[in-house]
Formats: structure tokens, C-alpha cells, sequence
């Protein structure tokens, strides 16, 4: 049954009327209309709907609305500080490490979770955090350097 719930997204009070069951990302994607996290494979598997849940990279397919009430959402529409944009979004476009596009706003985010945990991780760090995360146009190589390069220049973010 529908039900008010209230959330932050990003760093905006939001209210909801839905089912509480309903996933993160449809809500995002249909009900606030921001449609930067994709939907791949809806059970957990490739990483595209990945969001910050209270600072932590989280699956927004998997993810009940009513389980975030309260807390704190930040997709790739609230990355960038106005016309600035985020390290993690500039380093990738520095490496070139965008294809189709479609994996990138989950594996943006995902960094942005991981350099907020370690903000100095090593590779094997790196490729640990990151395993979750499909890229179907397999860009693996620049996304590493990518990803590299925002660690060294990255910061954390709320
Ligand atoms: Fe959420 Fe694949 S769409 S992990
Ligand atoms: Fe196409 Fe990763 S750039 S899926």
C-alpha cells in the first residue's frame, strides 16, 4: 500500500507517495525523473544502478524505497558542483574511458564509494571494489587508469 516517504536526494528533501517495495531505481528513474542510474541487470549483478545510500555504494535495482527513508541518496546528477565536475567524472573523461556510456554513471559512483572508504586503495583494492561492476563494451583497460587517476586526485565526498 502507498505511503509517504521521505528521503534526501541529492541533498534535496524529497517525499514520495509509493509502495515501499518498491526499488530505489524505479523510483529515481520514473518518479523524480532522474534517469542517470541504468538499469541493466535489475538483480545486482553489473553495478549500472549503483547510487550512494548515506555515502556507501549501494544497488539501487535491489534496494527498497522504504529502506532508504531517512537517509541520504546521491546519484550521478548530484555529483558534479554545479558547472565543476566531480574527480571521478573528470579523470574518466581524461582517460577516454566512456564507450556506449551506459555502465558509467554506476562505475563513477562506484569509485566515488570506494575512494569514500579508501581514499588511497591499491589496485587490488581497486579491482575488488570495482568486480561488481560490467562495462558490455568491455573497457576495462581505461577504466583502470581512469579509476587510477581519480584515486590519486579524488576526494570525499558526503
Ligand atoms: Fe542493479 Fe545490475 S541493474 S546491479
Ligand atoms: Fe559501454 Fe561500459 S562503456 S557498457
Amino acid at each position: 500500500m502507498a505511503q509517504p516517504i521521505t528521503l534526501t536526494v541529492n541533498g534535496l528533501p524529497k517525499t514520495v507517495t509509493t509502495d515501499p517495495d518498491r526499488p530505489l531505481l524505479e523510483v529515481l528513474r520514473e518518479d523524480l525523473q532522474l534517469t542517470g542510474s541504468k538499469c541493466g541487470c535489475g538483480e545486482g549483478r553489473c553495478g549500472a544502478c549503483t547510487v550512494l545510500v548515506d555515502g556507501k555504494s549501494t544497488h539501487a535495482c535491489i534496494t527498497t524505497i522504504g529502506s532508504v527513508a531517512g537517509k541520504s541518496v546521491l546519484t550521478i546528477e548530484g555529483l558534479a558542483s554545479g558547472d565543476k565536475l566531480h574527480p571521478v567524472q573528470e579523470a574518466f573523461l581524461a582517460e577516454g574511458a566512456v564507450q556506449c556510456g551506459f555502465c558509467t554513471p554506476g562505475m563513477i559512483m562506484g569509485v566515488v564509494g570506494l575512494l569514500n572508504q579508501r581514499p588511497n586503495p591499491t589496485d587490488e583494492e581497486i579491482l575488488t571494489a570495482m568486480d561488481g561492476h560490467l562495462c558490455r563494451c568491455c573497457g576495462y583497460p581505461k577504466l583502470l587508469k581512469a579509476i587510477r587517476r581519480a584515486a590519486h586526485t579524488g576526494r570525499k565526498t558526503p
